[in-house]
């Protein structure tokens, strides 16, 4: 360090210190000097309501944590990291969500997709749901293995009506030609001739948790994926850490069979969220 910088940071640490110091004495010398006064004030009616006040303040700043927040916060900055990365790469095509439920995810999606529209970058979302909730999962494969062996998803899990998620859409004025949706179980929507008319895939976000549905949706969006495509599952690590079940399980067979595409592993996000990029022989 040049001498000079080097006096000047002795100078500022002393400073503050000396600061400190002053600080805590004058401290010091308020309460000595007005201890009673202050004693007398707190026992006082308004003091106790004081006091009151602050204890309310300080437990509810302590209550337990609101990991829904946490869930959808880290969902939306996961989203921002993968829109950047394919805006910054010109990677082209759309989003695909499979799994909506009440529209928390894929509205983020059609959000931010509005926001790039405006830099001249078209993202159409497509989002697929039975609208009726999970369907009855197939045994050990869909087990989430929580704690105590008990198995998580349950058939009609994450119900909501078609038209109750369209009019959220609508709430948050989501012109109606950003979007499609595909309403139905994968074992009847996600079909060949559908695979044919779509675009390639610019995001895919796999939020269907269910190891049987997932094997599905990655069937059918095998050949939109492309050199760069960014494959994000909600619930990665919901075997607690099984690779052998759930959505995990589903992407290991899906490349054990599909020697030609990796995913290449890219970041974690939430407590359960994965983020893949697809590597793929360029065709
Ligand atoms: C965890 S929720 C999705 C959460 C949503 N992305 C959000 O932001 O709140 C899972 C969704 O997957 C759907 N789903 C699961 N398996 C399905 C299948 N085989 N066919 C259609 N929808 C399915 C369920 O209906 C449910 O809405």
């Amino acid at each position: 360090m040049r001498p000079w910088l080097n006096s000047i940071s002795r100078l500022r640490y002393f400073n503050m210190e000396q600061l400190l110091k002053k600080f805590f004495a004058l401290l010091d010398k308020g309460v000595a000097k007005n201890g009673r006064a202050i004693v007398r004030v707190l026992q006082s009616v308004h003091g106790r309501w004081l006091m009151r006040i602050i204890f309310f303040l300080f437990r509810e700043s302590v209550k337990q944590y609101d990991y829904s927040d946490f869930s959808a916060i880290s969902f939306k900055f996961a989203l921002q990291r993968a829109l950047r990365f394919i805006v910054d790469n010109k990677i082209e095509g759309s989003y695909y969500e499979f799994g909506l439920f009440e529209g928390n995810s894929f509205l983020m999606a059609l959000e931010e997709s509005k926001k790039l529209s405006v830099q001249g970058y078209t993202l159409h979302c497509n989002g697929f749901d039975s609208f009726e909730g999970h369907p009855e999962p197939i045994g050990p494969l869909d087990e989430s293995l929580s704690p105590g062996g008990v198995n998580k998803w349950r058939k009609g899990q994450y119900y909501c009506d078609y038209s109750k998620f369209v009019g959220r859409l609508d709430e948050n004025n989501i012109a109606p030609d950003s979007y499609s949706l595909y309403e139905g179980f994968y074992n009847h929507t996600l079909t060949p001739d559908l695979q044919k008319q779509m675009n390639k895939a610019a995001i895919v976000h796999a939020a269907c948790d269910l190891y049987s549905s997932t094997r599905e949706v990655l069937e059918f969006i095998k050949p939109l994926l492309q050199q760069g495509t960014i494959v994000m599952f909600n619930s990665f690590y919901y075997g607690l850490g099984n690779p052998h079940v759930g959505e995990s399980a589903a992407l290991q067979e899906f490349l054990e069979n599909n020697k030609d595409i990796q995913f290449i592993d890219y970041y974690n996000y939430s407590h359960m969220g994965k983020v893949f990029i697809v590597n793929k022989a360029l065709s």
